[in-house]
């Protein structure tokens, strides 16, 4: 087998015969790549079936595939794989074809933009904490991808997608999980009718007509909402064509894909975190009382309350919702030392580098406190680096980071969310990390019967 390998291969697991060490890494892949990168190094060499694929944890390395030789690289064949359920939206389309739509969608996140965003996003946490009560038991996962599919829906595209929401997130959820079974995209042929093909397709089928659907109600109102949708719907070429209801459909798609389970799991995970690191919470509570005194949180007030932002910061660090990215070289690069043929794997793992005691005093840790310095400046730009970088960093990062600590200070406000006993909490690393089995939280009212009082008093106004 070492005589198929390029004359300069990295050191790695050895491979099993039939599917390399695929399978260790289907079982857990989060241990199989932290185990590979501390025992092996900064680059170590996998083989995935017959494909190669370095994987990548020293910063510096990430920088250069990131950042310094990005038209090197396409996405990685998980998502290629997957695109039939992204299209050739922006997480998924390459090069020029890429640029320009990156273009189009970019006006739509800018920081002045997204402020006009925080109001609707109060608005909707608020509605939930109504059907919330003291006492209450909730999966606070479901509860918090509720949460931000309404607010994805609302802020980009104005549609009131509450209705849908229950269907569009179940459906994108089972899609997920499938798009992230490597081993059945690359040997199940799409036409063939197995029932998880039937499946994906009945799904994705559901998810066209939805969003189909809120694109002929925007062509038919003619109405410029200023928002994502009606940006994507009057941008022209030069030659003065228009994106045609697919191209829309798949950018639609792909937001919502990219942009609601990513943040839904921050949340969750904070919770969980919070609920377990009481010192972090009584904290926490403090800032947002002493600050806030009860009242609604504003995109103002973001600047004022710094350990918030370091809470999630932490929580990023430890559980980034994007746990790791894939490449794939189309020409040939060097790593380390290592050639880089065209046609090779290249993986990077925000869970192993995150977690790296080279840059984080006891890693495994979570302490808010750790970014209170300047740790951020101090750090090795890839270090940290929870919504990517270079080109095709996240278009939504300060939209989710804004969301996310709007949603946070409003519910810590008024409620504390205590685990119910006997769960063990166990990270899923599908296509984004979330909590396998969900987070089963008992509601506590930090304001005893008023905040239920205010609730119903601002649900009788709203009559
Ligand atoms: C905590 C929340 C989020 C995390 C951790 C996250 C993480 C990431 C990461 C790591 C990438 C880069 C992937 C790569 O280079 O392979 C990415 C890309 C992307 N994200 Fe996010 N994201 C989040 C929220 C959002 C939101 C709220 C939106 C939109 C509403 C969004 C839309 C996108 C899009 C469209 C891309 C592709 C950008 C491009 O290639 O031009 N994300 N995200």
């Amino acid at each position: 087998m070492k005589g198929k390998l390029p004359s300069k291969f990295p050191p790695g697991p050895e491979p099993g015969a039939l599917d390399g060490v695929f399978s260790p890494f289907r079982r857990d892949p989060l241990t199989f790549l932290t185990n590979a990168a501390r025992e092996y190094g900064d680059i170590v060499g996998l083989r995935f079936l017959h494909y190669r694929t370095y994987l990548i944890s020293h910063p510096d390395y990430i920088e250069d595939v990131l950042v310094n030789h990005p038209r090197k690289f396409v996405k990685g064949r998980v998502l290629q794989a997957n695109k039939r359920l992204f299209g050739n939206g922006l997480l998924t389309s390459e090069g020029d074809f890429w640029l320009r739509q990156r273009r189009l969608a970019q006006p739509a996140f800018h920081r002045t933009r997204i402020g006009s965003y925080g109001e609707t996003m109060v608005r909707y946490t608020e509605q939930m904490l109504e059907h919330w009560s003291h006492g209450q038991e909730v999966d606070a996962h479901q509860e918090m991808m509720q949460l931000t599919l309404n607010i994805v829906g609302k802020t980009l595209f104005d549609a009131d997608v509450a209705g849908d929401a229950r269907e569009i997130g179940k459906t994108i959820t089972m899609l997920l999980d499938f798009s992230s079974d490597f081993r059945r995209l690359i040997f199940t042929p799409k036409w063939l009718p197995t029932p998880r093909n039937i499946q994906t397709s009945l799904a994705i089928r559901r998810l066209n007509k939805i969003v189909f659907r809120m694109i002929a109600e925007r062509r038919a109102s003619g109405r410029d909402a200023g928002d994502l949708l009606s940006m994507l719907l009057a941008a022209r070429d030069e030659d003065g064509s228009r994106m045609d209801d697919k191209q829309l459909r798949d950018e639609t798609l792909t937001l919502f894909l990219a942009g609601y389970e990513t943040t839904a799991n921050l949340l969750a995970w904070t919770w969980w975190l919070l609920a377990t690191h009481p010192e972090v919470e009584r904290k926490l509570h403090a800032e947002l009382d002493g600050l806030l005194a009860g009242r609604a949180p504003a995109m103002d007030d973001l600047p004022r309350l710094p350990y918030a932002g370091h809470v999630l910061t932490e929580s990023l660090r430890l559980y980034p919702p994007a746990w790791g990215m894939a490449r794939l070289a189309i020409e040939d690069h060097e790593i380390a030392g290592y050639p880089v043929p065209a046609g090779t794997g290249v993986a990077i793992a925000q869970w192993v580098v995150q977690r790296d005691p080279r840059w984080f005093e006891a890693p495994d840790e979570f302490r808010p406190e750790r970014w209170e310095g300047d740790l951020q400046k101090r750090l090795p730009r890839f270090a940290y680096f929870p919504f990517g970088g270079g080109p095709r960093q996240c278009i939504g990062n300060m939209f989710a980071l804004m969301e996310a600590t709007l949603v946070l200070a409003t519910v810590a406000q008024h409620f504390r969310l205590r685990m119910m006993p006997n769960q063990q909490i166990v990270p899923l690393a599908s296509i984004t990390l979330r909590p396998k089995n969900g987070v089963a939280m008992r509601l506590e009212s930090r304001r005893g019967a008023k905040t239920n009082l205010n609730t119903a008093v601002a649900a009788i106004n709203r009559i």
